[in-house]
């Protein structure tokens, strides 16, 4: 296959940061492996390889090594080809059944059955497959797939292993010296009976070049470096109240015990903590020296390598902060650095900075940020349960950080309250350090932003052209295309842009394309005088198509892909893949993710972008949802890291923008469109909204996206307590706020309505997408009768019209 110079340079620059991404949860001495000899090479993933989920998150690559490709192309020779090829059998005939079950399903629902097989995942397969004992070292890859549309589900074959899994793996880790079970998953899954295992990696799913990835780590060309951004434990151990919800709401009655901070409040043992990861090698921290700055602290702690191979390591530091009348968790994250790549025996120091004002606490009753006063524990260490106090920083008396107001109705639920069963020995032989009250400036929000001077384009508009630049270009073929990627004349695959209607008044359309795993786009286009038309997997993934009936199939098929005139010139357009954002983030490399950015930055120069609709940092709340492996981590600080990083490396290119997604709490799948979570302002403030806080402040992407959910009874995008409140004057955000992709679809049945654009535009949302007929004319009735100024509709489209004039001028 022929690559063009900046596919390779891409691709080699991804490829260096993959085994940075893969997690080493246990190992016993028996890798890396000599040499490629033969292998023995079982499990799914080992030919269908899942380098990342399904829906608007996968990236249309020109190609895939996967994991048997990977393998063969290092020189192992595998003997289990016959096991495949049987393997391949039985999947296939799996899959006919679950079609046929996802059918009847459908049907009994009585719902359409593209939207009830959106990401709809077939469980493995049982089966009865000889295994041979007769390789130098074997492998079971182990996959699991997830997508947009369909949460995971706690059975064997999805979030449990099968029995013939357990089988399996249990049989060869018998068997072999050199046995690596290798986990190809966009998330966790329960390792409760492998756990004896001496081998396991979380190769997680790495785009493209995952294979050859792999077949570096198992001969120790390069090194697992990652480390988990979030819980892996048996699926028993996890928060009991972080159900997924029913339908219509969802209760987050665990508040702001998410993830780690639950397991480590309740005194429970995950299997694989947040924030832990091994290495071939192993390393040492030195005492740690830890200085005050007004309120900003600084850990400066030297790593060495004591092991006899090179690698790199994660410092972590975690804050306890003092419980006087607000509950906490038993920890925070407040800061990570990775070292460079130490050789045995060297050593490198880190120095981790924050300010201790980020980790005050919200305190819903009064409404305002505090520090409570007390002792703030600084620990340091290598993962959430392997660190230890540090220092101990005093605070004498309360310290009020900021004062703000509610910005979502009150929830109506009570939440679960966890007491801390942890406790620090004698701290006494620590550093001890006091804060100084006068080191903080407490912020006091102007909610009365100032009044903005329209620009006389917008101005000069008709009633008729603020309605258009409200919503997204719409084709005459309505709303599904738009969705399934083929609404962009300009950019052949990308997911929408802004109105076409005003281009000769000097208002330039701004395309926008998918990601976050790369830039989605359509491999094939043709061109004529209407614009792009993309071909193929440019538009609805496969695993639909193959849901519909023969005639719906190519009905769908035509719609979406147009056939290209007889002398129609077919073009190609490339874009990398990369390792979803799960992985990326289990890097814990700020540099690596800015790497990535800067990669899709320079591909959407390349194509024509503008607004990459990514990164998307909702929390993993609960490891079932649908979408996680496109979320970075359960923990916000995390989450924001990175989206910033990645944020900025797009962003060097000049006129290129991210769209930081899903705002917020967009944390299951089932019933996307109209489910409602409830959440107290304080677990929404100080864990869901975090991140993109941090984003903001530290990147400043220059457009956002709402979420499809509803938010204590408002959909998000219609929330002028989010959008002109928190994100506008607490968070000084002075991008572009769109929505998510709102498809005309009913609400049937379901208990709220359909977020509307009117609404959505009254609340100061720009932009309402991906635009349809309907969502024009309803904005410009709610226009004519007076539900929505003419102030507001310019104030809108002005932002709209300044990016516009930034990115594409
Ligand atoms: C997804 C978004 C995506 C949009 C455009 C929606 O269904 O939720 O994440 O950006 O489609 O493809």
């Amino acid at each position: 296959m022929k690559l063009l110079d900046y596919e390779k340079e891409h691709m080699n620059r991804v490829r260096e940061g993959l085994p940075e991404c893969m997690v080493l949860l246990k190992k016993n001495g028996s890798f890396p492996l000599d040499e490629p000899g033969r292998l023995a090479a079982y499990g799914s993933g080992v030919r269908h390889s899942i380098k990342g989920g399904t829906g608007s998150g996968d990236v249309n690559a020109h190609f895939t090594v996967n994991i048997e490709q990977g393998l063969k192309e290092a020189g192992f020779e595998l003997i289990s080809a016959d096991w495949l090829d049987h393997y391949d059998l039985c999947r296939a005939t799996a899959k006919k059944a679950f079609r046929k079950e996802i059918k009847k399903e459908a049907r009994a629902a009585g719902s359409n059955v593209i939207m009830y097989a959106m990401g709809a995942v077939m469980p493995e397969p049982e089966y009865d497959l000889p295994l041979d004992y007769s390789a130098d070292a074997a492998i079971y890859v182990l996959s699991r797939i997830s997508g947009e549309g369909s949460d995971r589900r706690a059975v064997p074959g999805d979030f449990l292993l099968t029995e013939t899994e357990i089988r399996d793996i249990c049989t060869l880790d018998a068997h072999y010296d050199h046995f690596m079970l290798v986990l190809n998953t966009g998330g966790p899954v329960d390792l409760t009976p492998v756990e004896h295992v001496g081998n396991i990696l979380v190769l997680s799913q790495l785009g493209t070049e995952m294979g050859r990835a792999l077949a570096d780590v198992l001969l120790g060309r390069t090194v697992p470096s990652g480390k988990l951004a979030t819980t892996w434990a048996s699926w028993e151990d996890y928060c009991p109240e972080v159900q997924l919800g029913g339908i219509d709401d969802t209760y987050y009655r665990e508040g702001v015990y998410v993830g780690y901070r639950y397991f480590d409040t309740v005194g429970k043992r995950a299997l694989y903590p947040f924030g832990f990861g091994l290495s071939y090698t192993d390393f040492s921290l030195g005492e740690s020296r830890i200085t005050l700055g007004g309120s900003t602290v600084s850990a400066a702690v030297t790593v060495t390598n004591t092991g006899s191979f090179f690698g790199k390591e994660v410092v972590q530091v975690y804050v306890t902060a003092p419980e006087v009348k607000l509950q906490k968790p038993w920890q925070d994250l407040a800061g990570f650095a990775k070292t460079g790549n130490l050789m045995p025996g060297s050593s490198e120091t880190v120095t981790i900075t924050f300010d201790i004002a980020d980790l005050a606490s919200f305190d819903e009753a009064r409404q305002v940020y505090c520090l409570e006063p007390g002792k703030y524990i600084i620990r340091i260490g290598t993962s959430s349960t392997d660190n230890k106090p540090a220092a101990v920083i005093s605070l004498s008396e309360e310290i009020i950080t900021k004062k703000v107001h509610a910005i979502v109705p009150k929830a109506d639920f009570t939440e679960v309250q966890y007491e801390r069963t942890l406790c620090d020995q004698d701290l006494s032989a620590l550093p001890h350090m006091e804060l100084d009250p006068a080191a903080f400036t407490p912020v006091s929000v102007n909610y009365v932003l100032p009044t903005k001077a329209i620009s006389p384009e917008i101005k000069a508009l008709s009633d008729e052209e603020l309605a258009y630049m409200a919503v997204g270009h719409f084709s005459d073929k309505g709303g599904l295309l738009a969705v399934i990627g083929n609404a962009s004349p300009h950019v052949a695959g990308a997911a929408g842009e802004t109105t076409s209607k005003l281009t000769g008044q000097g208002f330039n359309p701004m395309v926008m394309a998918d990601g976050p795993a790369g830039l989605r786009l359509a491999k094939e286009f043709y061109e004529d005088e209407k614009g792009m038309h993309a071909l193929g997997a440019g538009s609805i993934p496969a695993g639909i198509l193959d849901l519909l009936s023969a005639p719906l199939r190519k009905i769908a098929k035509k719609l979406i892909s147009s056939k290209p005139p007889k002398n129609a010139e077919i073009r190609t357009q490339y874009c990398t893949s990369l390792p979803i954002g799960t992985a990326l983030a289990q890097s814990w490399n700020l540099n690596y993710a800015h790497a990535l950015g800067d990669i899709v930055g320079s591909e959407m120069d390349r194509f024509g972008v503008h607004l990459w609709l990514a990164p998307a940092l909702n929390i993993h709340r609960s490891v079932l949802c649908g979408r996680n492996f496109e979320y970075y981590s359960e923990d916000p600080f995390v989450s924001g890291k990175m989206a910033a990083a990645i944020t900025q490396g797009v962003q060097a290119h000049a006129g290129r923008g991210t769209t930081i997604k899903h705002f917020a709490a967009n944390n299951q799948e089932l019933n996307r469109y109209f489910n409602n979570s409830h959440i107290s302002e304080r677990a929404l403030r100080e864990i869901y909204l975090k991140g993109f806080a941090l984003c903001i402040r530290e990147a400043r992407p220059l457009a956002l996206m709402t979420s499809y959910n509803l938010l204590n009874g408002r959909h998000t995008s219609e929330s002028r307590g989010l959008i002109e409140d928190y994100l506008r004057a607490e968070q000084n955000y002075t991008g572009i706020v769109m929505t998510d992709w709102v498809m005309n679809i009913t609400n049937l049945g379901k208990a709220y309505a359909k977020a509307r654009a009117s609404r959505v535009a009254a609340a100061g949302g720009d932009l309402f997408m991906p635009g349809s007929q309907a969502d024009y004319d309803h904005v410009l009735t709610a226009l004519k009768s007076g539900m929505i100024t003419r102030r507001q509709l310019e104030e809108n489209a002005h932002r709209v019209l300044a990016l516009s004039k930034m990115v594409t001028q």
